[in-house]
C-alpha cells in the first residue's frame, strides 16, 4: 500500500491478513448484527440528497453504500485490501455511485474533498497517532461540515465482546500487556479523551450520546454460529492468534459454555454499548 502512515503498519497488517479475510467472509452477518447501530448512526448523521459524504474505515462498505444511496455521492476510505475489494464488488453489483480508496485515513490526501459529512461505523479507533489522524480527517470536510461516528463504550458495558473473551482467557497464556488507549475496539471508550482528540484537531460542538443495544452474535443461527463468530473475529479471535489446536479447542468449549446461558430460540443476545459522537469542522 502506498498511502500508509508507518505508525499504523501493525493495524494495516492485521486488517490485510487473515483477520481481514475473515471479516470479509462475515460481511453480511456483521451488517445484520449492526443494523440498529447503523440506523442510530444515520439518524445522528442525517445525510441529505446532494451532500458529499466521506466514510472512514469503511470496511466492506455497508455505510458508504447506504450514504451514497441517500445523497448520491460517498467515498469510503479503508486500509484493508480484502474488505475494500468486497465493498467495490457490492457497489458494482448494485450500480451504486459510491467510490472507494485503499488508503490509511491518516495519510490519504483529503484536501480536495470538501465533504458535507464524514461518518464512521467503528472505523476510527485504530489510529496510532490520533491527533495526526483527526487533523488529516478534518481537511476532508467543508468549514462547518459534520462529523458523526460510532465507537464502543467501556468493555464492562459490552458483554457481547467481553463474556466470550473472559471465558477464553482462562485457557490462554498471559496476554501481551496493552495500554487502555492503544488502538483497538475500546480505544475511544473514554468521552474526555475523545473530546480532547477532536477539539485538539480543530473540531467544535463535540457531543456524545450513549446508546445500548442487544446484539445477536448468533445471527439467528444458534449457539455454534455464535461460537464460530467469536473465534473468527473480534477480541476473542485476536487473543487466539497463533495458539495451538488443543488450546483453540479448549477455548471453543469454554466460549460455548459461557454463551449457552444466553441462547433463546436461535439467538444469542448480549448487551453492547456505544457512543454516537458528533462534531463540526
Ligand atoms: C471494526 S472494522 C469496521 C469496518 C466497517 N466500518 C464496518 O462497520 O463494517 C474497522 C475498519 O477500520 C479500518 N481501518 C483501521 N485502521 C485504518 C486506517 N488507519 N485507515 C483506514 N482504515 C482503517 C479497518 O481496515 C477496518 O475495515
Amino acid at each position: 500500500m502506498t498511502l500508509l502512515d508507518e505508525a499504523n503498519a501493525k493495524q494495516s497488517a492485521y486488517w490485510n491478513g487473515d483477520a481481514g479475510q475473515r471479516w470479509t467472509a462475515l460481511q453480511e452477518s456483521q451488517d445484520r448484527l449492526f443494523t440498529q447501530i447503523t440506523a442510530a448512526l444515520f439518524d445522528a448523521a442525517a445525510p441529505k440528497p446532494g451532500e458529499k459524504v466521506l466514510d472512514v474505515g469503511c470496511g466492506a462498505g455497508e455505510t458508504t453504500l447506504k450514504a451514497a444511496s441517500l445523497t448520491g455521492a460517498a467515498l469510503g476510505v479503508d486500509v484493508s485490501e480484502p474488505l475494500l475489494a468486497r465493498a467495490r464488488e457490492r457497489a458494482a453489483q448494485s450500480g451504486s455511485p459510491a467510490r472507494f480508496a485503499l488508503a490509511d485515513a491518516t495519510a490519504y490526501d483529503f484536501s480536495g474533498e470538501a465533504a458535507d459529512l464524514m461518518i464512521s461505523r467503528f472505523g476510527v479507533m485504530f489510529f496510532a497517532e490520533t491527533a495526526k489522524s483527526f487533523a488529516n480527517l478534518r481537511r476532508g470536510l467543508k468549514p462547518g461540515g459534520r462529523l458523526a461516528f460510532v465507537c464502543w463504550r467501556d468493555p464492562e458495558l459490552n458483554p457481547w465482546l467481553m463474556t466470550p473473551l473472559a471465558a477464553a482467557l482462562k485457557h490462554l497464556p498471559p496476554q501481551p500487556e496493552t495500554a487502555p488507549d492503544d488502538p483497538g475496539p475500546f480505544a475511544f471508550r473514554n468521552e474526555a479523551r475523545v473530546r480532547a482528540i477532536l477539539e485538539g484537531a480543530g473540531f467544535a460542538d463535540v457531543s456524545f450520546s450513549p446508546r445500548d443495544f442487544e446484539l445477536d452474535y448468533a445471527d439467528g443461527g444458534g449457539l455454534d454460529n455464535a461460537v464460530d463468530k467469536c473465534l473468527a473475529i473480534g477480541p476473542t479471535s485476536r487473543a487466539l492468534d497463533g495458539q495451538p489446536d488443543a488450546t483453540v479447542q479448549a477455548v471453543r468449549e469454554a466460549v460455548r459454555a459461557a454463551l449457552a446461558t444466553y441462547l433463546k430460540g436461535g439467538e444469542v443476545k448480549l448487551g453492547g454499548a456505544v457512543w454516537i459522537v458528533r462534531a463540526r469542522a
